[in-house]
C-alpha cells in the first residue's frame, strides 16, 4: 500500500521493511510458536461454517488460512494488512492450500473504507496494537461488523510476565549500553495493550459490549536451542534493538545463549507467555 501518508506510516514503513523481512523469514517457527493461542482465541470467537471473517493484521496469513478452513467454501476469510511482502506469502499459502475463500486486502485497518455491516466476526492474532489512534480502529472495525456482530483478538500482557519476548534482552543487557528513557507504555508496539482497563476503555469508546478479557498463561515452544538463540537476535525487543544495531550481536550472544539453555527440555526450549483473550461484541442492534 501506498506508504508515507496516513495516521500508521511510522508503522505501515515499519511492517513494509525490516520487521517484514524477519517474518517472512521465519514465517514457519513463529507460526509454530504462536499457533496454540492463536487457535484457543478462535476457538473463543468460534467462527461457523458459511461466516463472513475479518482477520485484523493478518501478516503471513495462518490465522487467514485456518479461518478459511472453519468457516467452508461458503463463507469468507478476509485477511487485512498493511505489509506488502508479508500478503505475498499468504496469498501463496492460501493458492498452494487451494483456499479460495482465503483472501487478502492491502490496507490499513484503522482507516479502510469497509462495506457497512458486511462481517460477522473479526479476530486478530496479534495484529491490533499497531493502530496510532485505537479508538478509531477498533470503531471502523465495529462498523465493518454485522449488529450482533463479534470480535476476539490476542495480545500480549507485559514483557515482566512474557519472557518469550523479554528474556533475550535481559540476559543482553548487560553487554548493552543503558536503554533511554522507557518508552510510552501504550504507544504503538507489541505491548501496547499490556494494561487491561485500556483494553476495556478502547472497546467501550469504539462501540463494543459484553466486553471479555482473559488472562491466558501458556509455556511456548522456541525450538531446539540453536534455532531459539537465533530466533532471540531476530526477533522482539532484543532483535529490534540488533537491526539498528548489529555490532552488538556477537557481544550479547553468549549470554543469550545460556540464558535460553536454562529453560531447555528434550523437547526443545520453552518459555512463558502471558497474553490476553479479548471478546466483545458490536452493540448496534
Ligand atoms: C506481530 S505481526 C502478527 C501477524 C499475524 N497476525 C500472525 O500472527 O502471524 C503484526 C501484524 O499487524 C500488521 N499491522 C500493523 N499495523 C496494521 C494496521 N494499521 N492495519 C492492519 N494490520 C496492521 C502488521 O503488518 C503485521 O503483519
Amino acid at each position: 500500500m501506498p506508504q508515507g501518508a496516513g495516521p500508521n506510516a511510522d508503522q505501515v514503513a515499519h511492517w513494509n521493511g525490516p520487521a517484514a523481512a524477519t517474518w517472512v523469514a521465519i514465517q514457519a517457527r513463529l507460526d509454530r510458536q504462536i499457533e496454540p493461542i492463536g487457535r484457543a482465541t478462535m476457538d473463543a470467537l468460534a467462527p461457523g461454517v458459511g461466516d463472513r471473517v475479518l482477520d485484523i493484521g493478518c501478516g503471513c496469513g495462518a490465522s487467514t488460512l485456518e479461518l478459511s478452513r472453519r468457516v467452508g467454501a461458503a463463507g469468507e476469510a478476509l485477511g487485512i494488512d498493511p505489509s506488502g511482502p508479508m500478503l505475498d506469502v499468504a496469498r501463496r499459502r492460501a493458492t498452494e492450500a487451494g483456499l479460495a475463500q482465503a483472501r487478502f486486502l492491502e490496507a490499513d485497518a484503522q482507516t479502510h473504507a469497509f462495506a457497512p455491516a458486511s462481517f460477522d466476526k473479526a479476530y486478530s492474532r496479534f495484529g491490533v496494537m499497531f493502530f496510532a489512534d485505537p479508538v478509531a480502529a477498533f470503531a471502523n472495525v465495529r462498523r465493518a461488523l454485522k449488529p450482533e456482530g463479534r470480535i476476539a483478538f490476542l495480545c500480549w500482557r507485559t514483557p515482566a510476565e512474557n519472557p518469550i519476548m523479554s528474556l533475550p534482552m535481559a540476559a543482553a543487557r548487560p553487554h548493552l549500553p543503558a536503554p533511554a528513557s522507557p518508552p510510552d507504555p501504550g504507544a504503538p508496539g507489541p505491548f501496547a495493550f499490556a494494561d487491561r482497563s485500556r483494553i476495556e476503555t478502547i472497546l467501550a469508546r469504539a462501540g463494543f459490549a459484553d466486553i471479555g478479557v482473559v488472562a491466558h498463561d501458556e509455556k511456548l515452544t522456541a525450538g531446539p536451542l540453536d534455532e531459539a538463540v537465533d530466533t532471540a537476535l531476530r526477533m522482539g525487543p532484543l532483535g529490534s534493538f540488533l537491526r539498528e544495531h548489529p555490532e552488538f550481536k556477537a557481544a550479547v550472544e553468549p549470554a543469550v545463549r545460556i540464558a535460553l539453555a536454562q529453560h531447555q527440555s528434550p523437547r526443545g526450549v520453552f518459555l512463558d507467555s502471558a497474553t490476553w483473550i479479548v471478546t466483545a461484541r458490536n452493540s448496534t442492534v
